[in-house]
């Protein structure tokens, strides 16, 4: 089976998939919400505003052109097409979109990176794809897999990953994301091409890197010329796109060119709990690793049972021991902690930090926006918004000053000052996860292929081995 007819079979597959995938969008009130495409309007919303529904047409939800393969002669050897309610305005609220990715043969690389907003299900037509996905700390378990035509694998919400072409010929996949929106966040740009950089101190640290190498990636992958970037929203403008890459790859040869994916408005990223919402007034969870079933979330026990101790816990009192290679300790008051956060979405930290430099490295929580109020000391705060923009956006926090970070962005603390520094976070899940990006990168077990990482962070083979074999702190 190939071109139309296995893409047929692939979409069909995919449209009863999606049928599967809960959504984690808000759910729709009505029929149908199409877009308006207005840019112009200066008020934000999560997701876009509704068409009136009598004027709604059948283009509004329609797309067309996604069986030519795409150009994949750009530095990491893969373009990926997303289809998503920049370019069908009718997947406004829907929770939904698709994606079409083109590897080149020989090492095509859709680079490590995540999507902030969206599980993924992905379907092979052609090649042989190597993918595979990290867990969260503290395991960071790397589960990959071989892929070749008709395979299906899925990529859980949030979690870094990557597929790489390991055949001689082009590799094509389909690709089902459970968002109108899902965003994307490549991990070596999102890191070390952010605009404005980060301070080198803090990628130092964290990646456990000489000063130079860090500024020197820094400058590889700093972002060109916003207007270079295109969107393309039709293959007939692909043109365009090649004409970016020369572009590009005459001054940058580093920037990764997914740069097909909507605007991030800053408001769209509050979403609501992505956790189940309570059916009851609570359920305890039961601490039983025994038993050989796994649900989402945990157990009840008997509400009969439950007791003040299951919503409680103490000693947050007490500071985190900081003496260790980042100078930070976090202490996650999650429903491992309190049995009694089973299903109620929320949950809790204290950061500690050491004077002079104690780092909170950069990670992202897969399933939480986090809210963190400074009790002392002074902290550099940051996050990275997703792609094309990987907008830095800082802050210097003193005591009393409360700092917001969107779920699944990357993230991170410095203590700037000459004091200890202490902070408390809260999340809007009973089990937010924490993925330390240089941890989970260089430090998952086993190791992700040298091969995927030297061409994602453009760092010589040696380098990344080396950084493979370094022991990578977990500081929560
Ligand atoms: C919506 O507007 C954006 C920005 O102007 C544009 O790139 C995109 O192609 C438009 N989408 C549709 C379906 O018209
Ligand atoms: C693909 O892109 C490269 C680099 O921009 C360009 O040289 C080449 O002609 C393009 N190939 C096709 C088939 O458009
Ligand atoms: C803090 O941790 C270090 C390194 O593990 C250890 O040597 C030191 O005794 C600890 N300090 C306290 C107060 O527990
Ligand atoms: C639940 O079990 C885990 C693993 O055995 C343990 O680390 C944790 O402390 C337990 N939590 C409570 C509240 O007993």
């Amino acid at each position: 089976m190939k071109g139309v007819e296995l893409f047929l079979v692939a979409s069909a597959f995919l449209a009863f998939a999606w049928s599967l995938a809960s959504a984690s969008d808000p759910d729709p009130l009505q029929d149908f919400c199409v877009a308006i495409n207005d840019t112009k309007d200066g008020v934000f919303v999560n997701g876009k505003f509704c068409q009136d529904p009598k004027l709604a047409k059948a283009e509004d939800f329609f797309y067309s052109g996604l069986n030519i393969p795409r150009n994949t002669s750009n530095p990491v050897g893969s373009t990926v097409t997303q289809v998503n309610v920049a370019q069908i305005l009718g997947l406004n609220t829907l929770g939904i979109s698709l994606a079409r990715i083109d590897y080149a043969p020989y090492g095509g690389l859709n680079p490590p990176h995540t999507h902030p907003r969206a599980s993924e299900i992905l379907v092979v037509l052609e090649g042989t794809l190597y993918v595979g996905f990290v867990t969260s700390n503290p395991e960071n378990r790397l589960i990959t897999k071989v892929l070749y035509p008709g395979d299906v694998f899925v990529f859980p919400v949030g979690l870094i990953h990557f597929q790489l072409n390991i055949g001689k010929t082009n590799a094509v996949a389909f690709a089902g994301l459970s968002s109108q929106n899902p965003g994307v966040i490549t991990i070596a740009k999102a890191v070390f091409g952010s605009n404005p950089p980060i301070n080198p101190d803090v990628l130092t640290k964290a990646f456990q890197l000489d000063k130079n190498i860090v500024t020197s990636l820094q400058s590889r992958l700093q972002p060109i010329n916003r207007h270079a970037f295109k969107r393309f929203t039709h293959p007939k403008q692909e043109n365009l796109e090649d004409l970016n890459l020369v572009t590009c790859q005459a001054t940058m040869k580093g920037v990764y060119f997914l740069a097909s994916f909507l605007f991030l408005a800053l408001a769209s990223s509050f979403a609501s709990a992505s956790d189940p919402s309570p059916l009851q007034d609570f359920c305890v969870a039961l601490n039983d690793t025994k038993n050989a079933v796994f649900v989402n979330g945990k157990f009840c026990k008997d509400p009969m049972l439950a007791k003040a101790e299951d919503f409680f816990f103490s000693g947050l009192n007490v500071p985190g021991n900081t003496s260790n290679q980042l100078g930070s300790k976090v202490t996650p008051v999650n429903v491992e902690q309190i049995p009694g956060l089973n299903t109620l979405g929320v949950s809790l930290a204290r950061v500690d930090f050491a004077p002079y430099g104690g780092l909170n490295p950069p990670h992202t929580h897969p399933r939480a926006t986090e809210i963190l109020v400074v009790l002392e000391g002074t902290l550099y705060v940051g996050f990275v918004t997703s792609n094309p923009d990987n907008r830095l956006i800082t802050k210097v926090l003193y005591p009393g000053d409360v700092f917001v970070f969107p779920v699944g962005l990357i993230h991170f603390q410095l203590n700037i000052g000459k004091t200890n520094a202490v902070a408390f976070a809260a999340f809007g899940s009973q089990n937010p996860g924490v993925i330390t990006i240089a941890k989970a990168v260089f430090g998952s077990n086993p190791p992700i292929n040298p091969d995927v990482l030297t061409k994602a962070f453009q760092l010589d083979k040696n380098v990344v081995k080396y950084l493979q074999s370094q022991f990578w702190w977990d500081n929560n």
